[in-house]
């Protein structure tokens, strides 16, 4: 074959550069042109959902197409909680767990478990005797091990991240008094992680709260990672569950402040549970804790959208999701991982928290798995993120 001339090779060779600088910069480009939130995060973060076991059997065959397309991780809404996977002394049930790892290793998911050590949703015998006596601290710590080495066992090296210990931290940052605290002690944290870590050596390690955009609970968790971190507890991050409310802005600026602060710690600040609840407060608890229920009865003043959102209150939503996913984006590089409370509106909590019944709208797809603006706010948002990306 004659050879080419000087031009012709030198065509090929930008040709054959500007290719690849294409492909470096394919995020990027990428990113520009995404419409799938996975991919308009790529090199950035992950961003995924919790999943009701509708999706995960895709039962609910819309929701579980939506989850393949747009989220590369997971979260159990429920069934990997102690109530469901180890309901009596000697009962493990891993029927609807299997499935959900199964549903994950399936679709390529970043498969995270929660939630190892809780004090709500686990029954009333795990703190308790035969005889419905208190533990003791060392009976109690065997049974906490039994669980952690039974669960985080059975799904070594596919769950590549646990919630080890879920909200043990009081709004003012102290230590708050479940069973687990009365019963063994501030160690039982320290104690979580030794055991999952000796059951998954490779697994990464979390301390998951709610509200850590507060001050004083974002001290608290701080005080936790350094005490964590002197004994050689590995943690790999904290998780900031972030739910949110429409009406209260503040909180972009506050939740900017703990990634900071909690990241100069050296650990990722992960966003585990996010949604915005739209609805009007129905308690003047400002909370996530389920334990809280409003009194009051239904009325069109707490339940106003029944009938569909308002536009304003959609681009509402939009401007707060916006405001949220550029807090995340700065701090690319400490947030490796951004999980929204659900798939869709139908599939939220918040529905039936703080009061059963009522039509919310935190998400964002809707009752029909549809996009909302503030779906496209967020994929604006990525549009944000320079060349280099950067995590
Ligand atoms: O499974 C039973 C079903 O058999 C029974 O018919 C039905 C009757 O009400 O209840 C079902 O259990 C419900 C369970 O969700 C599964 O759907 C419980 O009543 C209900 O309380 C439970 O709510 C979950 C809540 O945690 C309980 O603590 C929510 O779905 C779940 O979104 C929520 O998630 C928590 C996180 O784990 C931790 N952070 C806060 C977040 C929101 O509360």
């Amino acid at each position: 074959m004659p050879r080419p001339s000087i031009s012709l090779s030198r065509a090929i060779a930008a040709a054959v550069i500007a290719a690849a600088g294409r492909a470096h910069q394919q995020p990027a480009v990428q990113a520009q042109s995404a419409s799938t939130l996975k991919d308009a995060f790529a090199g950035v973060f992950r961003v995924g959902a919790a999943l009701n076991a509708n999706q995960f059997t895709e039962r609910d065959a819309k929701g579980a197409a939506l989850v393949k397309a747009q989220f590369n991780t997971t979260t159990p809404e429920n069934v990997l909680k102690w109530e469901v996977v180890h309901p009596q002394p000697t009962t493990y049930d891993f029927g609807q767990s299997d499935r959900y790892v199964a549903f994950g290793e399936a679709n390529g998911m970043f498969i995270v478990g929660h939630t190892l050590v809780w004090h709500s949703q686990t029954p009333r015998w795990v703190f308790q005797d035969a005889n419905g006596a208190p533990l003791t601290r060392d009976a109690l710590l065997a049974r906490m091990r039994d669980h952690i080495q039974t669960v985080v066992g059975r799904y070594k090296g596919r769950v590549k991240g646990w919630d080890v210990v879920n909200e043990a931290l009081n709004e003012d940052g102290t230590m708050r008094r479940s069973p687990w605290l009365t019963i063994i002690g501030d160690d039982f944290i320290e104690k979580a992680f030794q055991y999952a870590r000796d059951a998954d050596p490779a697994a990464e390690l979390y301390y998951n709260d709610y509200n850590l955009e507060a001050a004083a609970k974002r001290n608290g968790a701080a005080e936790l990672v350094k005490r964590l971190k002197a004994k050689g507890i590995p943690i790999a991050a904290v998780g900031s569950q972030t739910h949110e409310k429409l009406y209260n802005t503040a909180t972009a600026a506050k939740l900017d402040t703990t990634i900071s602060v909690l990241g100069a710690l050296g650990v990722k600040v992960n966003i585990t549970e996010l949604d915005v609840d739209v609805l009007p407060a129905a308690t003047q608890n400002r909370t996530a804790d389920v334990g809280v229920t409003a009194q009051q009865g239904m009325s069109a003043a707490v339940n106003p959208y029944a009938n569909g959102l308002p536009d304003a209150v959609q681009q509402a939503l939009a401007r707060r999701y916006a405001d949220l996913f550029s807090v995340f984006v700065k701090h690319r590089g400490t947030v490796d991982r951004v999980t929204f409370w659900g798939v869709g509106d139908g599939d939220s909590w918040l529905n039936n928290w703080p009061m059963r019944g009522r039509t919310n709208y935190p998400l964002l797809f809707d009752r029909q798995d549809a996009p909302k603006p503030a779906f496209d706010a967020v994929l604006q948002s990525a549009r944000q993120v320079p060349n280099g990306r950067g995590r």
